[in-house]
């Protein structure tokens, strides 16, 4: 009998079943008599924000999983893996709730920047390294979320109607090699449902297919508050109901046991796979956390963090070499060069210790440009003090139904999440209050589902604020409500009574917005007396996020008239764009370059300084086809109907289905030097198993190249099979070796694989073939 076996028999039927479902919102319940100590998860995928959800701990900030994913390189995305097990060590966590593996289908999808790419093989490789480095370092990785979560629209109660080639060929696969190849330790199941079954209960994905047919060892839990039956997702294969302690599990699962409905043998599976977890990650025995791991912001992880973000931005248009910029006057213009965005919205966000803007980071005159968000944030540090010790945050107070104050914090942020376990979660109200400490009024307000009551001087309002529909909306998507302006010095509180659940509150202290034609006029002024002016857009957390989908592709607010304003008077003008997902670009035609810089993480200044000054090249590859306009390419609409999703486009997701000219091609990105192609040579069995080829960096600088390999068969979509990442000095020369992947090599045909064959394409992205050989 293993330790395992053991620990099984030594358990009661109830005593088994309460380690199925969580303790809390991210740790599970320990059990002395076996000496398993508590599981502490964490949410990934770009920083490891342990167990609150905000206030908690100071953690790295990566670069976003698209702008690894530019590297198209298994070693970025493995260096982010081990950095990240190392911040889970730090802080006592044993399992990330990462890599995301969903695919980039349609550009509306709010959550991609969180998934690699559209392209299964490249997301599938990424994820395997990923996954090794983390376990490797002995932290579990929960690859998610199975399966067919393409979405947020309705996306608890969606039905992806997805025919079986295509979830074989193109949606399974990232999960399959991550099954594969790297064995990870925990998966996490879905919110939505597939084919009409629901994610946590789909038997025939979970249970015949996954942990079947593919030999899967480690746990399946579910997505939070995902899981809605008894019976159903205990035979279906589901391990783990997440979080807890509340759930359909449960007493309800010993009485289903005890019903004959759910086998006993059934229970203890579930159980060995989560006692095995446990004893990968270490919660067996006494917890090691390492206090010698370098902090967030320690000069080794910020160069780091420097490196990694400024390697994948991407190269998009360069006219006359524009880039890299070298000692010219420069001006920044944009709203996201002064609050760069370094992160997603939703439970991928982390608590950095900084994020660095552009502003900050660019030798340059700086100009805000126009308004990005329709809605308020949470004050920024420096605008608000506590009355009472005038300490640089907002004041929390908690108190009883009486009104004594049961304690009173000062936080560093001005937000806090209610109902996660915090201490004033048993609070009757809870006050947040403020002075303003900036030097202009300031536009003052509160955010926060709930009952409020809102004091400045002697002005009081009272003010309801109804929870967004969607499941954890009050988290999500807090609604906001402004006051008014406030002069610097008034002390103002904002106070909400008990309300069940989990919630962000937060106060708002803000400069009021200012219009689109002062914002352009001020810009194009100073852009006038500059050499280059760059001009700084992008996307914020109201677009890029779980819980909702785009509309549309885009820029928010007047940044596109921002930027022609500009090009229109500028010598020459850059556009750093500062977003994980395609946006429109009706301005491209009159601009000089464009520099796709992603969400860059906590070091995004400093990075996007080194990527346009060329101290590091932004060698990235698009992970994505941009359209050029709304509507294109072969999957838009994230709105189900009735209910259902389907993927009509089949297996043509992502460029494969492309059959117009795209703005920018997946693959695209030009780096700051030239590249040539010489012989190329195919080694193939029953598969390509390698293709070789001439490369020489032909301009005048050190650079990296990659060499994509697709296979365009005769009657099907054309699709990567491989790529290889080569560094070469200027005039160098070398042959490349591309090694090849036989799983994007096959066709699901009825129950069984059929290898395909067809034309190999060696390519610098589909918009620019170098070699075609039949
Ligand atoms: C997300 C998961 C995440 C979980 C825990 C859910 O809303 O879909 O990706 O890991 O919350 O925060």
């Amino acid at each position: 009998m293993t330790d395992v076996d053991k620990a099984i028999a030594a358990l009661s039927l109830p005593a088994k079943v309460r380690l199925l479902t969580g303790a809390a919102m991210f740790s599970l319940h320990p059990d002395q008599t076996i000496g398993l100590s508590a599981l502490v998860l964490s949410d990934g995928p770009t920083g490891v924000r342990g167990p609150e959800f905000t206030g908690g701990a100071i953690a790295c900030l990566l670069p976003n999983a698209t702008l690894i994913a530019q590297h198209w390189d298994t070693a970025t995305a493995a260096e982010a893996g081990a950095l990240l097990a190392e911040e889970a060590t730090a802080q006592g966590v044993h399992v990330v709730l990462g890599p995301t593996v969903n695919l980039h289908r349609s550009p509306l999808g709010g959550r991609l920047f969180e998934a690699f790419s559209e392209d299964p093989l490249l997301t599938g490789a990424l994820a395997v390294a990923y996954v090794k480095a983390l376990q490797d370092k002995g932290i579990g990785a929960t690859p998610k979320h199975f399966l067919a979560n393409e979405s947020e629209t309705e996306r608890t109660t969606v039905n992806s109607v997805v025919d079986e080639r295509t979830l074989r060929e193109v949606y399974l696969l990232p999960f399959e090699m991550a099954v594969q190849d790297a064995h990870p330790w925990a998966i996490m199941a879905s919110y939505n449902r597939i084919n009409g079954v629901t994610a946590t209960e789909h038997r025939e994905l979970i249970e015949d297919l996954l942990k079947g047919e593919w030999g899967y060892d480690g746990l399946v839990m579910s997505d939070w508050f995902a899981t809605t039956s008894t019976a159903a997702s205990a035979n279906g294969g589901l391990d783990l109901v997440m979080p807890g302690p509340d759930g359909p599990w449960g007493g309800k699962l010993v009485a289903a046991v005890e019903a004959g409905e759910v086998e006993e043998s059934t229970v203890d599976e579930h159980l060995r796979r989560l006692l095995q977890l446990a004893d990968r990650a270490g919660a067996f025995g006494e917890q090691h956390v390492r206090t010698d791991l370098p902090a967030p912001d320690s000069p080794q992880r910020r160069e780091q963090l420097r490196r990694m973000a400024a390697r994948g931005m991407t190269v998009l248009v360069n006219r006359d070499s524009t880039l890299p910029l070298a000692g010219q006057r420069i001006v920044v213009v944009g709203r996201h060069a002064l609050e760069t965005i370094g992160q997603g919205g939703g439970s991928a966000r982390v608590r950095p210790p900084h994020i660095v803007t552009i502003a900050e980071a660019l030798d340059a005159t700086v100009v805000d440009g126009v308004e990005v968000r329709t809605e308020p944030l949470p004050a920024a540090p420096d605008v608000l003090r506590d009355p009472e010790t005038g300490a640089f945050g907002i004041r929390v107070t908690a108190r009883d139904e009486a009104g004594a104050v049961l304690e009173s914090r000062v936080t560093d942020i001005a937000e806090v999440t209610a109902g996660d376990g915090g201490w004033f979660d048993h609070a009757a109200s809870i006050e947040l209050s403020a002075e303003i400490v900036a030097t202009q009024p300031l536009e003052a307000g509160l955010r926060g589902t709930g009952e409020w009551t809102f004091e400045a001087g002697d002005q009081r309002e009272t003010v309801h604020l109804a929870e967004p529909p969607e499941l954890g909306g009050a988290v999500l998507k807090p609604p906001s409500w402004t006051f008014g302006q406030l002069e610097p010095g008034t002390q103002f509180k904002a106070i909400t009574t008990g309300q069940p659940g989990m919630r962000r509150l937060g106060l708002i202290a803000r400069r009021p917005p200012r219009s689109d034609t002062d914002g352009i006029a001020e810009a194009t002024a100073a852009a006038h007396d500059a050499d280059v002016a760059v001009v700084v857009v992008g996307l914020t957390q109201e677009q890029e996020t779980e819980g909702t989908d785009k509309t549309t592709l885009a820029l928010p607010g007047g940044q596109d008239a921002l930027v022609s304003a500009v090009a229109s008077v500028a010598k020459r003008t850059v556009v750093v764009v500062n977003a994980a997902t395609p946006v429109l670009m009706p301005w491209l035609d009159e601009v000089d370059a464009v520099l796709w810089a992603g969400l860059p993480g906590q070091e995004a200044g400093a990075a996007v300084a080194a990527a346009l000054t060329g101290e590091i090249e932004p060698a990235g590859r698009l992970v994505t086809t941009f359209p050029r306009r709304d509507g294109d390419g072969p999957a838009w609409s994230t709105t189900p109907v009735n209910g259902e999703l389907p993927y009509t486009e089949g297996t043509s997701v992502g460029y494969r289905g492309w059959t117009s000219e795209p703005l920018f091609w997946f693959g695209h990105g030009l780096g700051y030097t030239e590249w040539t192609y010489g012989a190329a040579r195919v080694e193939a069995d029953d598969a390509i198993r390698s293709v070789h080829v001439e490369l020489a960096n032909t301009g005048d600088r050190a650079g990296r190249e990659v060499v994509q390999v697709y296979l365009r068969p005769e009657h099907e979509p054309v699709r990567l099979i491989g790529w290889a990442g080569v560094e070469l000095d200027a005039g160098a020369r070398t042959e490349v070796e591309v090694p090849c992947d036989a799983r994007t090599q096959r066709r699901w045909d009825n129950g069984s694989w059929r290898p395909l064959t067809g034309q190999v394409l060696i390519a610098r992205g589909l918009g620019d073939l170098r070699i075609t050989v039949r």
